[in-house]
């Protein structure tokens, strides 16, 4: 059976962008393949972080895949750090990794920017990515927009790996991304990429009342200045969202009273909350139900990266013995 894999750091909370981007998907991959999802803590401390909250925001993160749908009865739900062998395989793939390809990364360099002096993790992080995917030979990949470009060199490193020390017989298949149909989730500001680090997100576990205080200031049609002016629903990110929650009639509803200034963009705004309250409680409701059972989520954790564990060291194996490594028992 082919096998999906898919992380994401524990940035605290599962935001609405990262819930449509990936997790959803993730959600549905389940009933076709073998799916492993992990919370990538190891990659959550390459740019500056707070030690002191990282346990609970790991936490917190798997409680929230698993309020979306993620099924540790049928998927491996784990935490990087819980099996090693993500480090170990990293470090073997950054011997075939061209540090140009790392540096020509996106991400890089927008975040090195920010430093004085750029921490190694930062430019290393996606061969880390790779390691994460190879480790299960996974050969699909649920991902928002932004990591493609992380995709696509793991996929380089698969082949280049597999020419240097399986040549004929590739060990790694070369993982695909799936893309869904909401990639790019624009955040509050209108602006950017919804990202927690922007603070434009709206959490899935919100309640009622800090999703309208959130909805009430956001950007809409910026050239819409006062509520006579018709507007352009195009050019409004909060209509892009009514898409995602709202059912169609009511999608068509709002872009008719935006075009002919029937509604104003407050009134929007709560028909947009109420569809996406509705949408979410069912969510809210087991966050805060697997948050009162904090023993059950370690529980369900430690059995996760068990198992991952086993299917990692199996690949260590092949890997090693590929590359010639003196084997324990030899
Ligand atoms: P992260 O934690 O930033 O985001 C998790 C997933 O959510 C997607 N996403 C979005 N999609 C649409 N619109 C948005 N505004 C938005 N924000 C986030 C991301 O594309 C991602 O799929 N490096 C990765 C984590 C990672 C990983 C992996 C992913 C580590 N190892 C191996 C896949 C495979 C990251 O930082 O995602």
């Amino acid at each position: 059976m082919a096998r999906v894999f898919s992380g994401i750091q524990p940035s605290g909370e599962l935001h609405i962008g990262n819930w449509l981007g990936m997790v959803r998907s993730a959600v549905a991959l389940q009933d076709q393949f073998e799916c492993l999802y992990c919370v990538v803590d190891q990659h959550a401390i390459t740019g500056g972080y707070d030690p002191g909250t990282l346990a609970d925001r790991t936490r917190q993160m798997a409680i929230g895949l698993m309020a979306a749908g993620i099924d540790p009865s049928r998927s491996i739900l784990y935490v990087q750090s819980h099996v090693p062998a993500h480090a170990t395989l990293s470090w073997l793939l950054m011997s075939i990794t061209p540090l140009g390809e790392l540096e020509r990364m996106t991400q890089y360099k927008d975040k090195a920017q920010r430093f004085e002096s750029v921490p190694t993790g930062l430019l290393t992080y996606p061969v880390l990515m790779a390691a994460d995917i190879l480790l299960y030979r996974a050969d699909r990949v649920p991902v928002g927009e932004d990591q493609v470009q992380h995709l696509e060199l793991s996929r380089e490193i698969a082949r280049k790996w597999n020419s240097e020390f399986s040549p004929g017989a590739p060990f790694f298949p070369e993982p695909q991304a799936i893309l869904s149909g909401a990639k790019r989730i624009v955040g509050l500001d209108g602006q950017a990429k919804m990202s927690k680090s922007l603070g434009n997100t709206i959490g899935v576990t919100e309640s009622p009342d800090q999703i309208w205080e959130k909805l009430r200031p956001a950007m809409t049609d910026p050239a819409r200045k006062t509520r006579k002016d018709p507007g352009t629903p195009e050019l409004c990110n909060l209509y892009a969202l009514h898409r995602h929650f709202s059912p169609e009639a009511t999608v068509a509803e709002v872009a008719t009273k935006c075009r002919t200034a029937g509604w104003g963009c407050l009134e929007c705004k709560r028909v947009l909350a109420d569809q996406m309250v509705a949408t979410l409680a069912p969510l809210r409701q087991k966050s805060l139900e697997l948050s009162a059972r904090p023993d059950d989520v370690t529980a369900i954790l430690a059995d996760g990266a068990a198992k991952a564990r086993r299917l990692a060291a199996e690949t260590l194996v092949g890997v090693t013995e590929r590359m010639g490594f003196l084997p324990e028992d030899r």
